[in-house]
């Protein structure tokens, strides 16, 4: 192979990015899209390449392989790592590298989406993803997008402020919590928005009484739910006959849309387009989630064009 392995990718200068994010299910990724020599890849959340390097080391074709990332953090490194001769790189959102490649007239043997934020969007306290951080509201995976978390928290309607919450993370204490919010404007940074969060919810819980309303709005600000359910069917659309789907979710809300889709798109009828190979949706061993906590809430779905 041309490009750089893991190892020589430790060494440069972004190294501690690389080891930040471990690719979850990746051994079941493996089991179900059984790589061959020479087939084509598409990966619509390369981030660090962790599931792509493994696939692409079992196909060899770097060329026919094309990786999207709508962070410019991951595509910068994607590019160190690849050099010019490597993949094709889309720094986009997942839907227009969709349309933009099923308009090109690419199809691939295996697409894998691997949803939501990345080790280093947790890790790094300036892009104000997590819950124990002290960055600013921005929680946005494209820095070049011009909405943040703090134009929503600071300029929403209180109402629609609680709709959101409810919706996207399912929060019970809703409207507390966006009362909360609005009485405290303007908020600057993340460490206020969990401080709101948790007040709501006095008292001891194995999760973070916060968690919910980052997740809703985090969901919001990259319109995450949106964006999935217009770019699934797209996905079955890029599919080479044989080719296979794999999509990772994270939360219930994400593994529902997946859930619809491939039950729609593989039906029971003869005449259905797709097969679904997970008949339930695979989960990781107790092994991989002791080395791995991300991997707990991980929902990995497949289907194969027939
Ligand atoms: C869970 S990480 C993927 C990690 C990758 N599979 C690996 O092993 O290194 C998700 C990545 O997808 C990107 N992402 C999330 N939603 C996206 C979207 N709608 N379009 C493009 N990229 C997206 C994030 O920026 C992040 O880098």
């Amino acid at each position: 192979m041309k490009y750089r392995t893991a190892s020589r990718m430790h060494q440069n200068k972004n190294q501690n990015i690389y080891k930040q994010h471990v690719p979850v299910l990746l051994n079941e990724v493996l089991q179900y899209f059984d790589p061959k020599p020479g087939e084509s890849y598409l990966d619509l959340t390369a981030g660090y390449a962790g599931h792509a390097e493994a696939i692409t080391e079992r196909t060899g074709s770097l060329t026919s392989t094309t990786l999207v990332d709508r962070d410019s953090n991951a595509i910068a490194v994607l590019k160190e790592t690849y050099g010019d001769t490597g993949p094709t790189l889309l720094h986009t959102d997942f839907l227009h590298a969709s349309e933009q490649l099923l308009s090109e007239g690419k199809r691939f043997d295996m697409i894998l989406a691997d949803l939501g934020v990345s080790s280093p969007h947790l890790n790094e306290d300036t892009r104000g993803f997590s819950l124990q951080g002290q960055g600013p509201l921005d929680m946005r995976m494209d820095q070049e997008q011009s909405i943040t978390a703090a134009t929503i928290l600071n300029t929403y309607k209180e109402q629609d402020l609680a709709d959101l919450l409810k919706r996207y993370g399912e929060e019970p204490k809703a409207r507390q919590i966006a009362a909360g919010i609005v009485q405290a404007r303007p908020l600057t940074n993340a460490s206020e928005l969990a401080t709101i969060a948790s007040s709501a919810w006095p008292g001891h819980s194995r999760v973070h009484p916060a968690t919910r309303t980052f997740q809703a709005i985090r969901i919001a600000v990259n319109d995450e739910l949106g964006l999935l359910e217009k770019s699934l069917p797209l996905w079955m659309k890029l599919l080479n006959p044989g080719g296979r789907l794999a999509v990772i979710s994270f939360h219930s809300l994400e593994d529902r849309i997946v859930k619809r889709a491939f039950k729609e798109a593989c039906g029971s009828g003869y005449d259905a387009e797709l097969v679904e190979l997970t008949k339930r949706p695979v989960t990781a061993s107790s092994n991989e989630i002791v080395t791995n906590p991300r991997a707990r809430s991980a929902k990995l779905r497949v289907s194969q064009r027939k």
